[in-house]
């Protein structure tokens, strides 16, 4: 079968590589693709965002299955566009993208559906936002309704800082993002990722994974999209994860149908482990970057007749294995990065891949003759499988170690908290 991915990430070239491994597959295409994308798929020189072209190539080449990864093609329609033309897609419609194109649409099921989520208030306008903040207490949370590339969501520490974020969101500091704004209470606890399939009518839990947002050791400095992840998350329980099912995914699935706008596709919920139980952060509608490169590490099974049975209704038909192992990624980033970085530096040269154990997934590469450049801020996965996550942790930062790219930083201690 002819298979499509959509986007250029550390995620996408992950789902690639488990797309590439499956009999099934005999022409495997990216768009727009990426320098280690291009050595096991034809790249295709259309943008995720060219809804049209996108569309028009999947109709020439008569694709069988395109596979969308990043967010902002799926709010754009991607999905819905593929499906009136009779071409299978993997993700969400853009109705049911709102889950995480729009925070208010996302809180609002949470009111209707009991599903555990901080207390918060829709604003409209400056006064409604200032107003219910009085209401609470510090620390303040303050989030642009709209996709802001992760940028969107402000923890104020004092009222001012507060009420100055809530003026720069409707000042339209983040363009038609910020025409509605979303005022939280703060939850405290430990944050986890929970990914699961889902069909629009039964869900299949996928492997657990946990990343490091910070770009800085220790957890420290601005947040970026990512800096490392690793697989199993040990502070996701088999009972907690039964608990988030149960109170979380079940009640959205049943939510979404109800709404008319059934889930397709992944869903990845952000949690917040509180005193009370998990309660839900956000909900994303496509893999992680980084936590996708973990979890195909340690995916086992045919990734392909999952995403069929996705598309098609059939995910009770589908039982996916895992490896025993632990998988952990390091995230190799332009020296600047989440701020300017230069673009273009070469990468002289990379680890080589060892039977699986240790895989290097490209973000943001591209092959220019025979030399590798780094043309994004998040740029090489380095990532190792191990007996344990400290034992994939050492295999990750051997492999680091053997990048020649001296305008290339990592942070050192991806899996610490596990490790601890
Ligand atoms: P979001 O984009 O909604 O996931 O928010 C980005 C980050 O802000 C999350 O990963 C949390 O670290 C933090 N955050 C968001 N909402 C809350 C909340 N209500 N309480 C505490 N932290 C939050
Ligand atoms: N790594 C977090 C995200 O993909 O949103």
């Amino acid at each position: 079968m002819k298979v499509l991915v959509v986007g250029s990430g550390g995620r996408e070239h992950a789902l690639t590589w488990a797309i590439a491994s499956s009999p099934q597959v005999t022409e495997l295409y990216c768009a727009p693709g990426n320098g280690g994308m291009g050595e096991i798929a034809t790249l295709v020189d259309i943008q995720d965002s060219d809804i049209d072209r996108l569309v028009q190539f999947a109709e020439d080449k008569a694709m069988d299955l395109v596979v969308v990864g990043p967010e902002n093609p799926l709010s754009l329609g991607l999905v819905d566009q593929l499906t009136e033309k009779g071409i299978k897609a993997f993700g969400p419609t853009q109705a049911a993208a709102q889950l995480e194109s729009s925070k208010g649409y996302m809180k609002d099921l949470c009111a209707d559906y009991d599903i555990p989520t901080a207390r918060y208030k829709r604003c409209y306008d400056a006064k409604e936002a200032k107003d219910f903040l009085s209401e609470l207490s510090a620390p303040y949370v303050i989030k642009a309704d709209g996709l802001a590339a992760g940028k969107g969501v402000v923890i104020a520490t004092d009222l001012a800082e507060a009420e100055g974020a809530v003026d720069e969101m409707f000042g339209g500091k983040f363009g038609d993002a910020g025409d509605q704004v979303v005022i939280e209470e703060f939850l405290q606890g430990e944050e986890a990722s929970f990914f699961a399939l889902l069909d629009g009518e039964h869900m299949l839990t996928l492997a657990t994974a946990q990343d490091y947002k910070r770009v800085g050791d220790g957890d420290t400095g601005p947040n970026t999209g990512g800096m490392g992840a690793y697989s199993p998350a040990l502070i996701m329980t088999p009972e907690l994860c039964k608990q988030v099912e149960e109170e979380i995914i079940a009640p959205t699935v049943r939510g979404m149908a109800e709404k008319g706008a059934p889930y397709k596709g992944v869903l990845f919920a952000g949690l917040m482990i509180t005193p009370e139980g998990p309660k839900l952060i956000e909900f994303n509608v496509r893999f992680g970057d980084p936590e996708c490169q973990v979890l195909m590490a340690r995916l086992e099974s045919d990734l392909v007749p999952a995403l069929l049975a996705t598309v098609d209704g059939r995910l009770d038909e589908i039982d996916l294995a895992w490896s025993d192992k632990a998988a952990l990624t390091v995230v190799m980033a332009s020296k600047g990065y989440p701020g300017s970085y230069p673009k273009g530096t070469q990468i002289k040269s990379l680890p080589v891949d060892r039977d699986g154990e240790l895989t290097v997934f490209h973000a943001g590469t591209t092959r220019d003759g025979g030399k590798l450049l780094a043309t994004g801020g998040r740029v090489l996965n380095v990532t190792a499988l191990g007996a344990t996550i400290g034992e994939a942790q050492a295999r990750a930062y051997a492999a680091v170690d053997e990048v020649d790219w001296p305008e290339g930083f990592c942070r050192r201690d991806i899996g610490w908290r596990a490790i601890k």
